[in-house]
């Protein structure tokens, strides 16, 4: 939880509480089987952070408790979850949240049907919230989609990878933070400059989010993570710190270098490249580049007066740049 005033977390607190019953509603098929598949990766933990940035931004409107907050809050982790279990059938995780993936569990139809199931679940509530809800939810599961491609596809002749890779991240992960942080501020019933404003704030926290996410898959043990380190260096995802580490000329990385030219399937080698990485400068100056985002998504709250809500949403900015796990 970001810093916050006692009056405001207890208000967080409470209706993050509800959020968890209708999430565990909507997870509910008609069958058994589904239901259970379908709670599955919601029932193992997550940190709720969309929810969270919902009803943060919402504080920064006329009416924070509107009940369209809690639709979209909703709306915003039912999708995230459906894009978690197509996530971990192209990643062939098989750990999530400290458990068995579903592809794990199951396999990669049931997987890939309940994201479907999800994501239709996640429609269904959008299209409550009105046209202009349904619009930005087709645009940003069209980005999302978007982003999730690109990580596949290497970068064109002449262009930077490290700028590949940052739309890559705005896509999958910065897309729907920025719509969590705008949907909240539209249905509390903030000003338009003040919904333009945090919708911008969340595409920053976003992607300072996956950038954090990217350095846990090499910092972090699983205990802390609740995956498997290393998942990028196996799927030859070309991550912040791997692409830093990567502009090295220093003879000295020859051997990193070597051992990041391939997707490293082999558990030794990955092992070895981890070690390496983790003592390697490229760490310090891929948290050094989240810290700046967190910078510049704080600036975008000037817009907001000075007071718990800016605090709340200053500490949220923080505490995606600096998470351990
Ligand atoms: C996690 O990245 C993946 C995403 C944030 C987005 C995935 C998007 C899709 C699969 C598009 C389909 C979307 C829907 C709604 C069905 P990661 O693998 O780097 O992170 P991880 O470490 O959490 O696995
Ligand atoms: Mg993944
Ligand atoms: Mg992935």
């Amino acid at each position: 939880m970001p810093v916050v005033d006692a009056e405001l977390e207890l208000r967080l607190v409470g209706r993050l509480a509800r959020i968890e019953e209708l999430l565990a509603e909507h997870c509910q098929g008609r069958t058994p089987y589904v239901t259970q598949a379908a709670t599955h990766l919601m029932a193992a933990g997550g940190r709720r952070f969309r929810p969270l940035l919902v009803l943060l931004a919402a504080e920064a409107g006329t009416h924070p408790d509107a009940p369209e907050v809690d639709t979209a809050a909703c709306v915003v982790e039912l999708t995230h979850v459906a894009s978690l279990y197509h996530d971990d059938v192209m990643d062939e995780a098989a750990l999530r949240r400290g458990a068995d993936t579903a592809n794990a569990r199951w396999d990669n139809h049931v997987a890939i049907l309940t994201g479907d199931f999800l994501f239709g679940r996640s429609s269904e509530l959008t299209a409550d919230l009105g046209p202009d809800a349904v619009r930005i939810q087709a645009q940003t599961f069209t980005r999302l989609v978007e982003g999730q491609i690109l990580e596949t596809v290497e970068p064109g002749p002449g262009e930077d990878p490290l700028q590949h890779y940052l739309e890559v991240v705005a896509g999958k992960t910065g897309s729907l933070i920025a719509t969590s942080a705008r949907y909240g501020a539209m249905f509390g019933g903030a000003r338009p400059e003040v919904v333009e404003a945090l919708r911008a704030y969340g595409e920053i926290v976003g992607s300072a989010f996956q950038l954090s996410d990217d350095i846990l898959d090499i910092a972090a043990d699983s205990d802390a993570s609740g995956k498997t380190p290393g998942t990028d260096l196996r799927e030859g995802v070309p991550t912040l710190p791997v692409l830093m580490a990567q502009a090295s000329t220093d003879p000295a990385d020859a051997r990193l270098l070597e051992l990041l030219a391939e997707p490293l399937v082999d558990d030794g080698l990955r092992a070895e490249a981890l070690d390496l990485l983790r003592r390697h400068p490229a760490m310090d100056q891929a948290r050094d580049h989240v810290l700046g985002q967190a910078t510049q998504a704080k600036k975008l709250l000037e817009v907001l007066d000075p007071g718990p809500v800016r605090t709340a949403l200053e500490s949220f900015a923080d505490i995606v740049a600096t998470r351990t796990s």
